[in-house]
């Protein structure tokens, strides 16, 4: 097994592979209303693709694979590409960034192909706002979906939130209600201005995690949690005598490149060696070669910006990205 590392010294373990890029809701802020961003339809990567990317990878000392799409459980092979995932050498940790919509039914069968946890986004606990921040959705299969993966063992399962002025600010602190009871990880996540024609809307609802984490403390005393700081983008808290943590996600006001141990992959099947780069190296012109992947992954390794250079500018990040959250898997 290797060891990653980039030339900023950062260690990379851990791969987001976007395996769909439709999904079954349509978020306002990550959907288009009429259609997707997708920029030839039916353009998945396969199964046999998947596996192959994750070999190379895994070699190199990739040990952590997180599926998103879209919404990965629309695909049809999920369930046999999570217990192909599973077996290849190395993947020590595979988990799944989902709606919940599906994962009542799918979460007994995922868990029991290897899946070991799941993320699930969730923006508002009030069926109309629900119904309106996915244009349709039902709330109810999202929180079944929910208490599913908890029975399931999918753990620790955690809830992605993201917070909006005027959309779900006044639920936050509901949210955060919902770790005294619960052994769930409520992670509030900053509104990112991702695809330039949301800059308004952005402007209008761009909420900083200190107001949201304001609104947490009215719920209880929080303090933060040493043992659950990990490599991730989230800091976490306990609310006082809270089962569950709330955690804070901030892309936007204090970001988090230095730590940043990751790569990307789209859903047509490019690696994104930063979230906020336009590059991206086609895995598919490998044509299935689990060599000549490796060689890519190591030539995305080298695109990774300075985080020093993307910290001196804030503004400028999130306008060098030609494609959605679909596609990409956030
Ligand atoms: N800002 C912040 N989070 C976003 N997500 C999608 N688009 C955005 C955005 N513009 C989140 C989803 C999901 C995760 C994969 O990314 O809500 O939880």
């Amino acid at each position: 097994m290797g060891n990653l590392v980039d030339l900023f010294g950062r260690d990379i373990d851990y791969l987001r592979i976007s395996v769909i890029d439709k999904c079954n809701l349509k978020c306002f802020y990550c959907v288009p209303e009429i259609g997707t961003c997708s920029p030839e339809e039916g353009q998945v990567i396969s199964a046999e693709d998947i596996i192959k990317m994750t070999e190379a990878a895994s070699t190199l000392g990739i040990s952590k694979i997180r599926l998103t799409g879209g919404e990965p459980l629309i695909r049809k092979d999920i369930v046999d590409l999570v217990s192909r995932i599973s077996a290849v050498e190395g993947i020590r940790d595979l988990s799944l960034t989902t709606n919940g919509i599906l994962l009542k039914e799918l979460a007994s069968k995922l868990a029991e192909a290897g899946l070991n946890r799941v993320n699930i986004s969730l923006d508002s606990l009030e069926p109309d706002n629900f119904k309106k921040i996915t244009r349709g959705g039902i709330l109810e299969k999202t929180l079944q979906g929910i208490y599913k993966a908890l029975e399931e063992g999918l753990t620790p399962v955690k809830i992605n939130v993201v917070a909006m002025k005027g959309i779900n600010d006044s639920e936050i602190s509901k949210f955060a209600e919902l770790t005294l009871e619960n052994d769930l990880h409520v992670r509030f996540i900053e509104y990112m201005p991702v695809n330039s024609h949301h800059e308004k809307q952005w402007g209008d609802c761009f909420m900083p995690i200190s107001d949201i984490k304001d609104l947490c403390s009215q719920v209880g005393v929080i303090q933060e949690e040493e043992s659950f700081q990990g490599n991730g983008p989230a800091s976490y808290y306990r609310i006082e005598g809270a089962r569950g943590l709330v955690g804070f996600i901030s892309p936007v006001s204090r970001h988090f490149c230095a730590k940043c141990n990751r790569l990307r992959i789209t859903s047509d099947g490019k690696i994104k060696p930063c979230l906020f780069s336009a590059d991206e190296i086609d895995l598919l012109e490998a044509k299935g070669d689990v060599e000549k992947m490796k060689e890519m992954f190591m030539e995305a390794l080298k695109l990774r910006p300075d985080p020093e250079k993307i910290d001196k500018n804030p503004n400028g990040r999130f306008n060098c990205n030609k494609r959605g959250m679909l596609q990409i898997g956030g």
